[in-house]
């Protein structure tokens, strides 16, 4: 391990178990990178209390202990230590990093099976710009875990069953399934919908019929049931459009959609009354956890089976996390769903726990998205208050993208290949910036900006370093494995370039990718002043240094595609 904020914490570790014994070996030794060395361990000032001596003394011993190390250690103020490593040292782990495929990032031990809920549109609508969200930042995590070693499954959610089905498949029949196909296909759901939902309400005949069909679906009449796919097909195969534009890695094999868990709905329900878990309230079957309250301040029902015998989102949801842990074996669930339904998934996993289905071995969590905002402050619409449509979405920022670099003298196919990631990539990035939770401002002009913690500031970063190559001549996979650091700006690059490990895996461990594209973005700046104030192939510098300057552009580019990868944000050859 590469990370020197992990090295020093071990290090200073073993100088507390040395200097104090042993039952302080794993106390945090709060090391943060500070502004008067490479970092700053605090820790004497909290343990001074609890080894009842002053905190200079203690942050002296720990010194003393420190004596082997690769850096110098100073005690500063009230106890503060005060680290700088040697340049010798962060040379040859630059080194060490640059000869590593995996540019220091190691493998979770042991690995776990991490369930990943995510993107789960709802069939019976198109897919929305709120769905955008939960399918970014969740892929980005699969990938997260997935390099890390761990075993991923992915479970696409969908909405794909319940009452509005009845009227769906009418709707389907009324208008033929050809045009129905073509029509759901061509991302039109919405309209689909609105035009069933409009026959629904304005006739007797065809409310009595869907009515009728959504019992036949679910009685498991076959020839509903071959509808219902006519029409779940045509619908996933417009979804599998949207995740191939935005290069997600959701396929068929990831679906598990509501549909999935309807033959385990009975049973689900019978086992949670038999526990005692679940009771009859007015006629529906509810779960109770406790600590959960209205407004009333009575408790508040988790309602499995509602009283007209019918299932629900949250009867899907329980057989679903008892599928996740029994047959897929999980030690995590990420559930990357809207914050709206935080309540709906605390009471699920109380209910869960409840019902002894989620062990404490295994974790459950809301990975909870915020909401998308429009530029007026409430929920993104269109001005004639629709949702808009993502392929829309999509589609524009790819047009705004051509249009910026519309006067670079592309031919016209590059020049669509560029705008195609640059599009994509803005609108990705913006969703993984801000921390998943927080609602943002969906902006065209501040996506697509070319400064900032941006998608297009990263790939030109990352286009930027492939032509320095290109210019000096040089393959980066070629570059020499000896990083020299002369220059101020070449030793801060080089020390945050290793804490790059470190910082994958706690960008996984808390589900925060908007921490990798903080620390991308200060990669980029680094780099920056790097090459504005040291030379790497212009005339003048010596082969050595040039030799060495881009050895350590090679490890740049590496982090910097590396995790771009892990966010999903494509990264176009040149720009
Ligand atoms: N289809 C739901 C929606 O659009 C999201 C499903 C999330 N996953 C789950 N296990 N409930 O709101």
């Amino acid at each position: 391990m590469t990370d020197p904020q992990i090295v020093l914490t071990e290090r200073v570790q073993q100088a507390l178990a040395h200097a104090f014994g042993s039952e302080y070996a794993d106390a945090d030794p709060l090391i943060r990178p500070s502004q008067f060395a490479d970092f700053q361990a605090n820790v004497a000032l909290s343990l001074a209390k609890r080894l009842r001596r002053a905190p200079r003394e203690v942050a002296e011993a720990i010194r003393t202990e420190l004596s082997g190390f690769p850096g110098t250690v100073e005690v500063s103020g009230p106890g503060f230590l005060n680290i700088t490593l040697d340049d010798s040292w962060i040379e040859s782990e630059a080194a060490r990093m640059l000869d590593d495929p995996r540019a220091g990032v190691g493998f979770a031990t042991p690995p776990q099976t991490v369930v990943v809920d995510y993107s789960a549109p709802n069939a019976a609508k198109e897919m929305h710009v709120g769905h955008l969200r939960t399918t970014i930042v969740g892929d980005s995590l699969a990938r997260l875990h997935e390099h890390l070693g761990n075993t991923v499954v992915r479970q696409n959610h969908l909405g794909d069953w319940g009452t509005p089905f009845g009227m769906l498949i009418e709707h389907l029949l009324d208008i033929g399934e050809e045009a129905a196909v073509a029509q759901l296909e061509a991302g039109m759901g919405t309209e689909y919908y609105q035009a069933a939902r409009s026959q629904f309400d304005g006739g007797e005949e065809f409310k009595v019929r869907s009515r009728k069909r959504v019992t036949m679906l679910q009685s498991g009449d076959p020839e509903t049931l071959r509808l219902w796919h006519v029409f779940m097909d045509a619908t996933i195969t417009y979804f599998n459009k949207v995740y191939g534009i935005l290069g997600v890695t959701l396929t068929d094999a990831d679906i598990a959609g509501e549909s999935m868990y309807n033959p385990l709905l009975e049973k689900t329900c019978r086992d949670l009354e038999a526990a005692g878990v679940a009771v009859l309230s007015e006629g529906a079957l509810c779960v109770f956890p406790p600590g959960f309250t209205g407004s009333d301040d009575k408790p508040l029902p988790l309602i499995i089976r509602k009283s007209d015998g019918g299932y629900g989102y949250a009867s899907t949801d329980m057989a679903a996390i008892r599928y996740r842990v029994e047959d897929l074996k999980s030690d995590r669930m990420l559930y990357v769903v809207g914050a709206d339904q935080a309540l709906h998934f605390r009471m699920v996993f109380a209910a869960a726990e409840l019902a002894g289905w989620l062990p404490d071995t295994v974790s459950a969590e809301h990975v909870q998205i915020g909401m998308m905002l429009g530029k007026d402050g409430r929920r993104f619409k269109t001005r004639s208050g629709e949702s808009i449509k993502l392929m829309d979405l999509l589609q524009e920022a790819v047009d705004r993208a051509a249009a910026a670099i519309a006067d670079r003298g592309y031919d016209d196919a590059t020049r669509a290949e560029i705008a195609q990631a640059v599009g994509i990539g803005a609108v990705k990035y913006a969703d993984l910036a801000v921390s998943h939770d927080s609602e943002y401002v969906f902006d065209y002009d501040r996506m697509l900006g070319f400064n900032g913690n941006t998608g297009p500031y990263m790939q030109y970063a990352t286009a930027r370093i492939r032509s320095i190559f290109r210019r000096a001549g040089v393959a980066p996979a070629d570059a020499s494995d000896r990083i020299v650091l002369g220059h101020p700006a070449e030793r801060a690059l080089a020390l945050h370039l290793l804490g790059f490990g470190g910082l994958v895996e706690q960008v996984t461990t808390l589900s925060e990718p908007h921490r990798l594209c903080a620390f991308l973005f200060e990669t980029a700046s680094l780099f920056s002043t790097f090459y504005e104030e040291c030379p790497v192939a212009k005339d003048g510098v010596d082969a050595e240094t040039k030799a060495h300057r881009l050895a350590l552009c090679a490890l740049t580019l590496r982090v910097l595609e590396t995790g771009l990868d892990l966010l999903g944000v494509p990264v176009p050859e040149r720009m």
